[in-house]
């Protein structure tokens, strides 16, 4: 059995170069069990409006759950001569049931066909992302937990600018991963209408009933416009974004872990099993992780661009440009599948050196904002405070000294405002445990702030794990 779909109308074949340059069943192939499952919602439809008799049905039903274990099995795969995904499939039913195996062709072209399974797989690997992200989301509030109270410098353009406490500056990523895990959410919203039922791009005359294999296939509705439904691909431009964004994401972590592990930083220890070593240098650790996971964000980005680049301008229905929707999508999922738990397990295993950032957050004159402060207190107009400060600092700097070192005439001459009391706010202790506002660094916000990351985390599992349930029930219906 050839396994080609078409010919009826052609008196030669399709020339080598061309069968290579069409053939997608080499790529295709993860998308095998989305095309049985959603072929048994079409022959569902297919048997109810009396398009088929139930004897057909039942044995094309049997094949096909057949098909299913054999390809779970991997006992049934695609052949030399098969094109794509759905010919390889539909030459295994006709290879067990003869000419009633085609007989699933009827209302349902391989356009409406490799847009539901598509979708289908992109609803599936998204949630597995979507539980690998709150994985790491997790990892990182309960590292920010450790050392809620620890300080450390911060940074704005790399410079020392305020102390901060380490857990704040990990916590923060776990908020970039929540809308990471939003985003998932309103795209899954968007992605539940099915296209089966579209056809080739008109619709059909066969009473198909759409809206039962929509519902059939775990979608929330059916598409209300077939030539959009067979045409659009912005689920997997918007999966592409989501999964460009994570990758950003993980490649500030990266760049931080690499920073921080650094010799001149020195904050961070990676432990062995997260670390390389190197085949000349013997003293060698490496943050491979970290600057794996920096670098894979260039082909999530680049996999973005490739499909956007080849929607833009495409004519409407389906054209064959868009069976390059899938390799870049396939390996975007393959990509954070393999990054996100080495991210995570990276975090969970690292730990800090509070003594060596406790003495580094002072540094750099890092405490100059707590004398403006201090100043604005005694209703001095910010811009004179600011002033004034800067006059510390420059003052400091001229004779080696630190801000608390200067003398209260020092001081009073700077500003007349500016008394000793001012001391008591010049201590990382102090700058840190007065920054109580909503999202502020005190150890005591950065509690509250783990607290609730803790509890949306729980949250996303849980919404998570109840899709995953009721897809992976929808599959083995
Ligand atoms: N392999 C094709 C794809 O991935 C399936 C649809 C082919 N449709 C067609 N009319 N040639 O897009």
């Amino acid at each position: 059995m050839s396994g080609k779909l078409w010919g009826g109308r052609f008196s030669q074949s399709p020339s080598d170069t061309v069968f290579a340059l069409s053939r997608s069943v080499q790529f295709d192939w993860c998308l095998a069990p989305y095309d049985l499952r959603s072929s048994l919602a079409h022959l569902a439809v297919l048997e109810k409006s009396g398009l088929l008799d139930a004897d057909s049905s039942k044995k094309i039903r049997k094949a096909l759950k057949e098909l299913i274990s054999e390809v779970g099995e991997g006992k049934f795969l695609p052949a030399a001569t098969d094109e794509d995904v759905h010919s390889a499939l539909e030459r295994g039913l006709t290879e067990k049931l003869g000419a009633v195996g085609g007989a699933l062709r009827a209302g349902r072209s391989r356009n409406d066909q490799v847009a539901t399974d598509l979708r289908l797989y992109a609803i599936d690997q998204m949630l597995i992302i979507a539980q690998l992200l709150v994985d790491l989301q997790d990892a990182l509030a309960k590292k920010a937990q450790e050392y809620f109270d620890a300080p450390a410098p911060g940074f704005t353009h790399l410079q020392h600018a305020q102390p901060v406490t380490l857990g704040h500056e990990l916590a923060k990523h776990c908020h970039a991963l929540g809308r990471d895990v939003d985003r998932i959410a309103d795209w899954l919203d968007r992605t539940s209408v099915s296209p089966l039922g579209s056809g080739a791009l008109s619709g059909s005359s066969l009473p198909l009933m759409p809206e039962e294999s929509a519902a059939d296939l775990g979608f929330a509705s059916s598409a209300r416009n077939s030539i959009d439904a067979v045409s659009d691909r912005d689920f997997v431009a918007e999966a592409l974004f989501i999964f460009a964004m994570v990758g950003v994401h993980i490649s500030r972590i990266g760049e931080e872990w690499c920073l921080w592990a650094s010799t001149e930083f020195a904050w961070a220890k990676v432990s062995d099993a997260y670390s390389t070593g190197s085949s000349i240098m013997p003293q060698k650790r490496n943050p491979d992780v970290a600057e794996l996971a920096r670098g894979k964000s260039g082909r999530l980005v680049g996999n973005l661009t490739g499909v956007l680049t080849m929607l833009k301008g495409l004519p409407f229905a389906y054209n064959r440009d868009l069976q390059e929707d899938k390799e870049p999508l396939f390996d975007s999922v393959d990509t954070l599948q393999l990054v996100l738990p080495a991210v995570t397990g990276m975090v969970e295993t690292t730990t800090f050196d509070r003594k060596k950032m406790a003495e580094l957050a002072p540094l750099g004159f890092s405490l100059a904002t707590e004398i403006a402060d201090f100043l604005v207190r005694a209703k001095v107009p910010f811009a004179q405070a600011h002033e004034a400060a800067g006059k510390c600092v420059a003052l400091c700097e001229t004779s080696n000294r630190e801000l608390h070192e200067l003398s209260d005439s020092e001081l009073s001459q700077i500003n007349s405002s500016l008394t000793g009391e001012v001391r008591k706010f010049l201590t990382v202790d102090g700058a840190l445990s007065s920054r109580t506002t909503l999202g502020g660094t005190s150890p005591a916000s950065v509690s509250a702030q783990i607290e609730h990351l803790l509890g949306q985390s729980e949250e996303s599992r849980r919404w998570i794990s109840d899709e995953r349930a009721a897809f992976s029930a929808m599959m083995s219906a």
